[in-house]
């Protein structure tokens, strides 16, 4: 957040006024649609019940509704522009006479009966809480499935604070909770989990600019951060499957091991949610624009990742086993950036002063850098256990070292060695991490 002069930082409560919750939609939109299997009471989400059915018994549930001229026109209508057959099924789900049909057809997932599923039913994804002592229907408050709403409503207490002007965005990472029904795998759909959210207020007429500038840059900081260009992609929403507040949208999907899934969406929400909050709170949610000296609602443009779907992204995109020497290493190959260990160190042996120096350039370097302190077993290991933890400089001292204060460091991709002065280490390795 302190690259960028026209942004701010955020930290908003988790636990906001109900009202926020309405003013924004959810309570009455942030619902997805459930079938309970009526045999076992097993339940599932309508729109995604096709990924938990394999490819062969859901092109059985297609062909026999097939055999229905009426069905078979509209399946055709509904699949004409889709090339993925999962797609397909989920598309042929969100048609309620196509659905409805294709229920009767499929077994339940879990105990294999055939069409005894419930009529869709809305669920809404707010956890609730109450506030007080008193579990009453009165005292219900949300845990916010979302950041955005607390940038939001906070837009007129940073834009004062700050000075900011238009264009100017706010973003902050925390904490999100959905009661997902099916979370699966491992970050990828969680219960609780993190964002990092960016909106950017702009004057109206400038929100197309703003918006084609966010889409790519976007993707850049993912190329950036060297994920592989080849699995990343962007899926433009089509008009006519925008959210209620969107006017433009796309999502930023990674290639996982699993197909092909959103990290991360840019919107173009316009003035829709500071309208909102202006209507129920009664507080005018207007910049004064000096320049002009008008008075107008900004739009805004949204970049919405998950922190930790885009991490697990980062991990598998970085994961990797390779011969070396007739031996297998494993490395996470993440960038130097988002290492969790910047540089390791370690003592060629435990002896002649070389553990002394070793803890010494470690106490330099940590008041800066996490670094790592290991002089367990032969350095080969040691190389191998930081090459696996994603850690891109190993810090040797041996006994050269002793005599004229240089280090080796090995570089984790290339192995390459270098020899460093100990004093020179910490602006050397900062270089290398910018
Ligand atoms: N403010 C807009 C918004 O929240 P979203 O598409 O619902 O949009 C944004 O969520 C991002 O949050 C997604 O692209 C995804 O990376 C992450 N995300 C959403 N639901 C998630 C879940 N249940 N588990 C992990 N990450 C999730």
């Amino acid at each position: 957040m302190t690259y960028r002069e026209d942004v701010e930082g955020l930290d908003a409560s988790i636990l906001m006024h109900p009202r926020v919750w309405q003013a924004s939609g959810h309570v009455e939109n942030f619902t997805d649609p459930m079938i309970d299997c009526k045999q076992c009471k097993a339940r599932y989400r309508l729109d995604t019940l096709g990924e938990q059915i394999n490819d062969k018994k859901r092109k059985k549930a297609v062909m026999a509704l097939l055999e229905n001229e009426e069905l078979k026109t509209k399946i055709d209508k509904i699949t004409a522009d889709i090339e993925d057959n999962g797609e397909k099924f989920e598309a042929l789900l969100e048609d309620e006479v196509v659905s409805e049909a294709l229920l009767k057809e499929l077994s339940c997932p879990n105990c294999g009966t055939k069409g005894e599923f419930t009529p869709p039913r809305s669920f809404n994804l707010m956890f609730k809480t109450f506030l007080g002592p008193v579990d009453k229907e009165g005292n219900v408050i949300y845990l916010r499935p979302e950041t955005a709403q607390g940038i939001f409503v906070n837009f007129l207490n940073v834009q004062g604070a700050s000075r900011q002007k238009l264009p100017f965005g706010i973003a902050q990472i925390g904490k999100a909770f959905r009661n997902e029904i099916n979370t699966k795998n491992f970050l990828f759909r969680t219960r609780e989990f993190e964002q990092m959210e960016m909106q950017f207020f702009v004057k109206p007429e400038d929100d197309k600019k703003w918006y084609d500038h966010w889409k790519e840059l976007r993707l850049e900081w993912y190329n950036n951060l060297g994920m592989t260009p080849e699995k990343l992609r962007y899926h433009d929403h089509p008009a006519d499957k925008l959210a209620h507040y969107a006017k433009e949208a796309v999502d930023i999907e990674y290639e996982f091991p699993f197909g092909w899934g959103e990290i991360e969406g840019i919107h173009n929400r316009t003035d829709f949610d500071l309208g909102r909050h202006q209507e129920y709170s009664g507080k005018s949610q207007k910049y004064f624009d000096e320049e002009s000296k008008e008075k107008f609602v900004p739009f805004i443009i949204e970049t919405s990742a998950g922190a930790s779907r885009s991490f697990m992204a980062f991990l598998v995109d970085a994961y990797r086993e390779e011969e070396v020497k007739g031996e297998t290493r494993t490395v996470l190959g993440l960038h130097p950036k988002l290492a969790p260990i910047k540089a390791a160190i370690f003592p060629l042996v435990n002896k002649d002063g070389m553990p002394e120096l070793a803890r010494k350039i470690e106490a330099d370097l940590r008041p800066y850098l996490r670094v790592f302190f290991d002089d367990k077993g032969a350095v080969g290991r040691r190389y191998r256990r930081m090459d696996e933890a994603g850690t891109p400089f190993c810090i040797t001292v041996d006994t050269q070292s002793l005599e004229d204060n240089t280090v080796t460091v090995r570089e984790r991709d290339s192995m390459n060695q270098e020899r460093i002065n100990a004093d020179n280490l910490l602006i050397y390795l900062l270089e290398k991490l910018r």
